[in-house]
């Protein structure tokens, strides 16, 4: 999709349609019989003329996604004018806008619309930020997860081109020509990069083993100029990642160790950030093995590690100035005549000893080796993600990702990153009272902490491998997939957390 900057009147723009936010003025809530105040996000008189009608006969309330399309609009050279409501004006943020561009683009490309001029809304965000909100949403939204479909050619309807309006002055009178191209260029690859995590993500399990999961990680690397090694059983044997193995011990086809390395010039020397991602390109569960009903999702169990790929792709072509190694855990996990067994002890790479419950707590296995090598390797803060729970699906739905923190410095970083990134997450503890649930008779710990509190048993076997390390733990088996299509965004890979990372690694660029 190519995208565009202009600053002409929205009223002079030739395009297929322009599109353009109505907001709520009105403070109180719909119950309350008030009507809404609706107002459009656009100072250019003709473009208020040309919604004037439709707004006054009451047809347009500017509830959040609502969609109103006008055709020849009086005044206006584009063809079409397309209103989005964006809710209430109180509460707009740069999150809705985003999620409105997305709305916008899936509207237009399924009328088989091929582009679009979105105006910046010009009140509540400076022109930059909105700019990006758009960017970032244009691109989420253009996403179509429907490879495999023979017809794809006839029905993969996408948009071709976005021009992004802005207000005359947010260009001219600060001359700020070159910091707009700039927002609009960090959108673009921050959105391009989570559309290529999902891309990993919604391949299924035969195309997308391990193996090729490394070359991937390698083809992206060589594009964008990362130093990126990968591995196999060898080097895990070698490294005595005896928990990773473990888990990939039973399956046929070979594990990858992948590492993405990131060493900017100019970079402190006492921070270099780790990013541990799980990466479980099949989840059977393993002897431990999973009801057949919905065992199909697993192929979506790698969607941390290729989170992490994502994330070192956009900081790569961002150039924040620290230092970043990625380490990315890739197996499957199988039920085999050498697939390891409930009761088994396997020692990890730190020599910690782990009693096996339940083979299909592989999540934390890999992790737990993972999160040893990123220290090894002189990681002096660490982050992982991983759909590694059914637990946290229970405690916090399809809406927030888990977030865990053992240090709230960190966390504080982290949450502020999170927030400018407009993801849902909410944290959850790390009592020590917690690690009861890890103790076995035999090892040091099980892998399994049982039932209640299952996202927080799994967050305290990890915290043994993140040691003293400042570490952040991400639990994304809710929120990595869309169960339903949203308006703006398809059913399928999501691509969550890893616009929230970048942003946090850009956090510590000195
Ligand atoms: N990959 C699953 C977690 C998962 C569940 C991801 C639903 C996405 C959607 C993980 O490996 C797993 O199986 N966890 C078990 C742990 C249990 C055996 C302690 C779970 O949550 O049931
Ligand atoms: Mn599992
Ligand atoms: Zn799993």
């Amino acid at each position: 999709m190519n995208t565009h900057l202009s600053s002409s009147a929205p009223s002079q723009l030739e395009t297929d349609c322009l599109v353009v936010v109505v907001l709520d003025q009105s403070e109180k809530d719909q119950s309350k019989k008030e009507k809404p105040a609706v107002t459009v996000e656009s100072s250019d008189a003709g473009v208020r003329e040309a919604a004037k009608d439709v707004i006054s006969s009451g047809e347009v309330t500017g509830k959040m996604f609502e969609t109103t399309l006008l055709h020849r609009p009086a005044g206006l050279k584009a063809k079409r004018l397309l209103l989005v409501g964006g809710g209430k004006a109180k509460t707009f943020s740069a999150a809705e806008l985003r999620k409105l561009a997305g709305a916008a683009v899936r509207t237009l490309k399924s009328k088989s619309i091929r582009s679009l001029a979105f105006v910046v809304p010009e009140s509540a965000i400076p022109a930059s930020q909105g700019l990006r909100a758009i960017v970032e949403g244009a691109f989420v939204g253009n996403f179509d997860p429907g490879y495999y479909k023979s017809d794809r050619n006839e029905k993969d309807q996408k948009i071709d081109a976005v021009t992004i309006v802005v207000p005359g002055n947010a260009q001219g009178a600060h001359g700020d020509t070159k910091a707009l191209e700039g927002a609009m260029q960090a959108g673009r690859i921050v959105a391009e990069s989570q559309n290529f995590t999902r891309d990993l993500v919604n391949e299924p399990s035969n195309r997308m083993t391990p193996t090729m999961m490394a070359e991937r990680a390698k083809k992206m690397a060589a594009e964008v100029g990362l130093n990126c090694e990968t591995y196999g059983a060898d080097k895990i044997k070698q490294l005595k990642m005896g928990a990773f193995w473990g888990v990939a011990q039973g399956s046929d086809e070979p594990p990858a160790l992948i590492v993405l390395r990131y060493d900017p010039v100019g970079a402190a020397d006492k921070v270099h950030l780790g990013l541990v991602g799980k990466a479980v390109t099949f989840d059977t569960g393993g002897i431990s093995i999973k009801p057949a009903d919905g065992m199909e999702k697993m192929k979506y169990d790698m969607a941390g590690g290729a989170t992490m790929i994502g994330v070192m792709r956009a900081i790569a072509l961002l150039k924040p100035k620290v230092k970043v190694t990625a380490v990315i855990c890739a197996t499957e996990n199988m039920p085999s005549g050498k697939a390891q067994k409930p009761g088994d002890v396997q020692i990890a790479m730190s020599g910690k000893s782990i009693e096996i419950i339940n083979t299909d707590a592989e999540g934390r296995l890999v992790l737990a080796d993972g999160l040893c090598y990123a220290r090894q390797l002189g990681c002096t803060h660490l982050v992982d993600a991983a759909t590694l729970t059914g637990a946290v699906v229970v405690a916090l739905g399809y809406v927030n990702a888990g977030i865990f923190a053992s240090d709230d410095q960190m966390y504080d970083r982290f949450a502020n990153a999170n927030k400018q990134a407009g993801e849902k997450m909410w944290r959850l503890p790390l009592d020590d009272e917690y690690k009861e649930a890890i103790k076995s008779n035999i090892a040091d710990i099980v892998n399994s902490g049982g039932r209640w509190g299952g996202a927080i048993s799994a967050a305290m076997f990890l915290k043994e491998f993140a040691e003293d390390t400042p570490w952040i733990h991400l639990d994304i088996a809710g929120t990595a997939w869309m169960e339903e299509a949203k308006p703006w965004i398809a059913k399928g890979p999501s691509g969550i957390a890893l616009r929230s990372l970048v942003e946090f690694v850009k956090g510590w660029s000195s």
